[in-house]
């Protein structure tokens, strides 16, 4: 069932769990992504970032996953994830999205407001919810200053102003994770979030949250994290199995008997993260 991306997170917000946003960029992480949903009956974002769009085209993407979006009983949120332009925001929102992220968090806090403002005005005049982000990614090192963590992580006052100037519907923000595979072990600070969380009072989002212990995941679902985005664990799940398949047997040839295994081992790997969230038998 294709749904937006604010009625699954709406019911994730109420009911104090988080939702799996799981990168896609070919039909077979799609295929495993769907088929963990149906496993766990969870509800789920499908997303797809501009790279993932250049490298298989608007129009594959869009007919694949709304035609997997409809033909499956859970709900489904189709996402543009890092939006960093307006236009591919546009392109989305005549293209079948039900979910679209604006990623202004490099811009100064006016531009990012301006930016993402007019994706929400255009997004939701079209029946499609929004997702923008403030503050910005890294790695928090353990020699990381105070003064440095007040100029990278989400300033609550300045997410306060933020929503109420963008009217956006959830938002990501930056309280120590990073993108792509950790050096360190990565440390959440929960209390910037609890802070922010208790005020705005809707969904949050965590990015890159691939390679972040449990008891952190769990933490800051327990503190308002509602959808929680998921790409490197999955890359390595597929990749991790084709590499096994190629070093056992020089000879084989046969895609399906390569790609195959590797889309059981991303729905495993969904599964788990599904029920590490708190979505399973939510949908
Ligand atoms: O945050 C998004 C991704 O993990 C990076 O994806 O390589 O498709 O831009 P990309
Ligand atoms: P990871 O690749 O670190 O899981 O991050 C995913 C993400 O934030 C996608 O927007
Ligand atoms: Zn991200």
């Amino acid at each position: 069932m294709l749904v937006t991306g604010k009625e699954i997170l709406d019911h994730a917000h109420k009911n104090k769990y988080a939702v799996g946003a799981f990168n896609v960029v070919n039909m077979e992480m799609l295929q495993a992504v769907i088929a963990a949903a149906e496993e766990e009956n969870a509800p789920v974002f499908i997303q797809t970032t501009e790279g993932a769009l250049s490298y298989a085209g608007m129009g594959y993407l869009s007919k694949m996953i709304r035609y997997a979006a409809k033909n499956t009983k859970v709900p489904v949120a189709f996402h543009l994830d890092h939006g960093t332009k307006f236009e591919t925001a546009m392109q989305c929102l005549r293209n079948g999205w039900t979910s679209v992220m604006i990623d202004g968090s490099h811009y100064p806090l006016e531009e990012n407001i301006k930016l993402t403002r007019a994706v929400v005005d255009a997004a939701h005049a079209c029946g499609v919810s929004v997702e923008a982000e403030l503050g910005r990614l890294g790695g928090i090192e353990d020699n990381i200053t105070v003064d440095e963590k007040d100029a990278m992580f989400t300033n609550p006052a300045e997410a306060r102003q933020f929503v109420d100037e963008t009217e956006v519907d959830y938002l990501a923000i930056a309280i120590g994770t990073a993108h792509g595979k950790y050096k360190g072990v990565p440390k959440l600070d929960h209390d910037r979030l609890d802070v922010i969380k208790k005020d705005l009072n809707m969904p949050i989002v965590l990015h890159g949250a691939s390679g972040v212990g449990e008891d952190e995941i769990t933490k800051a679902i327990s503190l308002g994290i509602n959808k929680i985005n998921i790409d490197t664990d999955l890359r390595v799940a597929y990749t991790d199995k084709v590499r096994e398949i190629l070093g056992n047997d020089s000879e084989i040839f046969d895609l399906r008997k390569i790609i195959g295994p590797a889309r059981i081992n991303v729905q495993a790997k969904v599964q788990e993260k599904m029920r590490l969230f708190g979505a399973s038998g939510k949908a």
